[in-house]
C-alpha cells in the first residue's frame, strides 16, 4: 500500500497489521514516521509519486495487490493525475495484479467538482492498464464536519451554495476499513463501488444537527456560489481552495454526493457510521453549551 503516512493509508496499516494474515509492503515518502510501527510482516519502502515509474516500480516489486492512495496535490488541476499515473505505470511494470484506488464520489463527465476529472482520468488510466482495478468512491469525509459546523455555531449561520442537495458523507475510519477490506479481499476483475455513510444529508439537516448539539440556533444561509467563495475570501481562505470547497457544494446541488450504497457493509461486514454520531462523538469541536 501507497500513503503509509498519511491519517488514512496509516489507519489501515493499523488495520492490515491487526488482520495479521499477509505480508505487507507499506509505501511512504517519510518512512522515519512509520518507525513506531515495527512488525515483521511489515516492509517499509521509500516512494514518491513525483519519481519517475521505473524508480517507483522498484519500490512495488514484489506485491501482488497494491493500494493506491491518491495523492493531496490539488494546487494544479492535472498534477494529481499525473502522479497517480506514473504510480499505475510503475505498478504494471512491477508485476501487481490488482489495484485498490481512493477515487471520488458523483463521476460524470461534465463533474463541477474541481478534482473530479483527475479521479476521473485515473479511473480511465487503471482500465486501460490492463491490471485488475476496484475504484472505491469516496464520498465526502464526515470527518471535515465539526470545523465547518463549529464556525457555523459561532456565527449561528451556515453559507451554503448546495440549494436543496445532499452529501452520503462517510467517516474516514470507514473509508480505512472498506480500503483494507478491497485489499485484502481475492477480487480480480474491474469495479466502481460508492463508499458512503448510511444516508444522504442536506445542509437544512446539518444546520439542525449543529443547533441541537451546541445550544445555539443555526440558519442555513443559501448563497449562488461567486457569493459562497467572495465570502470565504473575504474571511481569508485563499481563493483557490474557495472555489474548491465551493464546487463541492456545486457537486452536491447537482446531486452527485447524494446516491447512498451498501457498499461499506458489504465489504467490511460494519454498518457506516451516521453524521449524527460522529458529531455526537466529536462535540468538544463543535463549540459552545
Ligand atoms: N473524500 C474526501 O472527502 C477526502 C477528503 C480529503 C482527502 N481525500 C483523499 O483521500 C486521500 C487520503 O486522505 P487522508 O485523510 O489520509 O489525507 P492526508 O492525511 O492528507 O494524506 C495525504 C496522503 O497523500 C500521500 N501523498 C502525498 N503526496 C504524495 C506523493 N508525492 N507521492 C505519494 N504519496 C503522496 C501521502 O503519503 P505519504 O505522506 O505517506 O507519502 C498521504 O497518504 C487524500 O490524499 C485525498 O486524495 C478525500
Amino acid at each position: 500500500m501507497t500513503g503509509g503516512s498519511g491519517r488514512l493509508g496509516r489507519r489501515v496499516l493499523e488495520l492490515l497489521l491487526a488482520h495479521g494474515d499477509n505480508a505487507i509492503i507499506a509505501t511512504t515518502r517519510n518512512p522515519d514516521s512509520l518507525a513506531g510501527l515495527p512488525d515483521s510482516r511489515m516492509e517499509v519502502r521509500q516512494a514518491d509519486f513525483e519519481q519517475a515509474p521505473r524508480q517507483l516500480a522498484a519500490a512495488f516489486r514484489g506485491a501482488d495487490r497494491m493500494l493506491l492512495i491518491s495523492t493531496d496535490a490539488v494546487d494544479r488541476p492535472g498534477r494529481r493525475y499525473e502522479q497517480a499515473n506514473r504510480a499505475v505505470e510503475a505498478a504494471a511494470l512491477a508485476g501487481v495484479r490488482h489495484i485498490v484506488y481512493t477515487s471520488l464520489a458523483g463521476q460524470v463527465e461534465d463533474s463541477p467538482v474541481l478534482i473530479a476529472r483527475d479521479h476521473a482520468k485515473t479511473e480511465q488510466a487503471l482500465a486501460a492498464s490492463g491490471m485488475g482495478y476496484t475504484a472505491l468512491r469516496n464520498n465526502l469525509y464526515t470527518d471535515f464536519l465539526p470545523m465547518s459546523l463549529s464556525a457555523a455555531i459561532a456565527s449561528g449561520q451556515l453559507f451554503a451554495a448546495a440549494g436543496d442537495g445532499r452529501a452520503a458523507y462517510v467517516t474516514r475510519e470507514d473509508c480505512a476499513h472498506a480500503a483494507a477490506a478491497a485489499l485484502r479481499s481475492g477480487f480480480d476483475g474491474t469495479r466502481q463501488l460508492e463508499i458512503t455513510g448510511p444516508a444522504a444529508v442536506s445542509y437544512a439537516e446539518l444546520a439542525a444537527l449543529a443547533s441541537e448539539l451546541s445550544g445555539t440556533e443555526v440558519v442555513v444561509v443559501s448563497l449562488e456560489a461567486d457569493a459562497l467563495i467572495a465570502g470565504m475570501v473575504r474571511s481569508g481562505l485563499p481563493e483557490p481552495v474557495a472555489r474548491l470547497m465551493a464546487s463541492f457544494d456545486a457537486g452536491m446541488r447537482r446531486g452527485l454526493f447524494a446516491p447512498v450504497s451498501g457498499a461499506v457493509q458489504e465489504l467490511t461486514g460494519r454498518t457506516p457510521m451516521n453524521v449524527r454520531s460522529f458529531l455526537e462523538s466529536h462535540t468538544d469541536a463543535l463549540g459552545q453549551r
